[in-house]
């Protein structure tokens, strides 16, 4: 882009919230002052790019952010941007504030949104975030972290309790379709099962594990249970206090708890890098794209790409959960 101009970029946050997320909008905020841009926040994701919910954003506003959860900026599911109406409504509204580019911060829905903005002639650059880590082409999303750890807090207090009543609890994680934080928790909580969209199992057989880990002289069962996998674990506690275990069962839905909290030290410093290096690529020129944890540097990806493809299950952590269960 031109080097001599003082461009003003947007951002927004979308989609389901991520821990992190305010530690990006600062990030990007304060490396645009840095690059004497300025700042637009757009509050409430792709609805507020719609109805001009549009206010200036300096260095001291973004001050006092870095370790908050959710979003300073608010964040929505937009339906009206799904319509061809809404796109028109965003786009003359970014080109009257005179944006000449757009950080998008959100997960897969969003960065579909990003992608329909840049081919309508929209500068933007997407940043990954969401606790699911479904997003194709970087290794880690912003949020995960953060809800892993969560994750493992709550499980760890709930085995202290499940080896004191000889009880197999089911906890649920979120993650839409994705099994990636169910395996995950399973290896790091040491959890005797985990259950994920990716592998179907039969009642019978998760019957039959859970009694062997009885067998085994075990005190307690962890079963983590991905919120996508059939039967979901409220039914499945049901199925299995009719059947013979060895324990009696209990079942914690630990839902939006995962998605809240003050980001790790490890999403801070994603977010960080993240929200850094969208803004030099828009500085750069560099459209349609997303930043991407690669290895140990931050890539960017064409978003065509990114939300062309699924990210798939490693189930090497599933197999590896398994085997530590012994
Ligand atoms: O995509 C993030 C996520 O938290 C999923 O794990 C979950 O299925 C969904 O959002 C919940 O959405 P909502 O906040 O609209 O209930």
């Amino acid at each position: 882009m031109n080097q001599s101009k003082t461009y003003t970029f947007g951002i927004l946050t979308s989609g389901g919230d991520a821990p992190g997320m305010n530690s990006c909008i600062r990030a990007a905020v304060r490396m645009a002052t840095f690059r004497d841009a300025r700042m637009v926040g757009i509050s409430n994701g792709f609805e507020g790019l719609i109805n001009g919910e549009f206010r200036p954003l300096g260095p001291r506003d973004v001050g006092g952010i870095l370790q908050r959860g959710g979003t300073m900026l608010q964040t929505r599911r937009s339906d009206r941007f799904r319509e061809p109406k809404g796109q028109r409504e965003a786009i003359r509204n970014i080109n009257e504030a005179g944006i000449d580019g757009l950080v998008v911060i959100g997960g897969d829905g969003s960065l579909r949104g990003a992608h329909t903005l840049a081919g309508q002639g929209v500068r933007v650059v997407g940043v990954p975030a969401s606790i699911d880590n479904d997003i194709w082409g970087t290794n880690m999303s912003i949020g995960v972290d953060t809800a892993l750890n969560t994750i493992m807090e709550a499980v760890d207090k709930l085995r202290d309790t499940a080896s004191s009543h000889a009880r197999a609890f089911l906890v649920e994680t979120m993650g839409r379709g994705s099994g990636y934080l169910a395996m995950m928790a399973g290896i790091v909580c040491g959890a005797e099962m985990v259950l994920v969209p990716e592998v179907q199992l039969t009642v019978e057989d998760i019957a039959e594990a859970v009694e062997d880990a009885y067998r085994r002289g075990k005190t307690h069962a962890i079963i983590v249970v991905a919120e996508g996998a059939s039967p979901r674990a409220a039914d499945l506690a049901k199925m299995l206090d009719d059947m013979d275990i060895g324990f009696s069962t209990r079942v914690t839905i630990l839902g939006h708890i995962q998605r809240g909290g003050s980001p790790t030290a490890f999403d801070r410093m994603l977010a960080a890098r993240m929200g850094a290096r969208a803004i030099d690529a828009l500085i750069e020129g560099q459209s349609d794209v997303m930043t991407a944890l690669q290895g140990r540097t931050i890539e960017l990806l064409p978003l065509e790409e990114v939300i062309a493809n699924l990210r798939p299950a490693d189930l090497e952590y599933y197999h590896m959960a398994k085997m530590l269960a012994r």
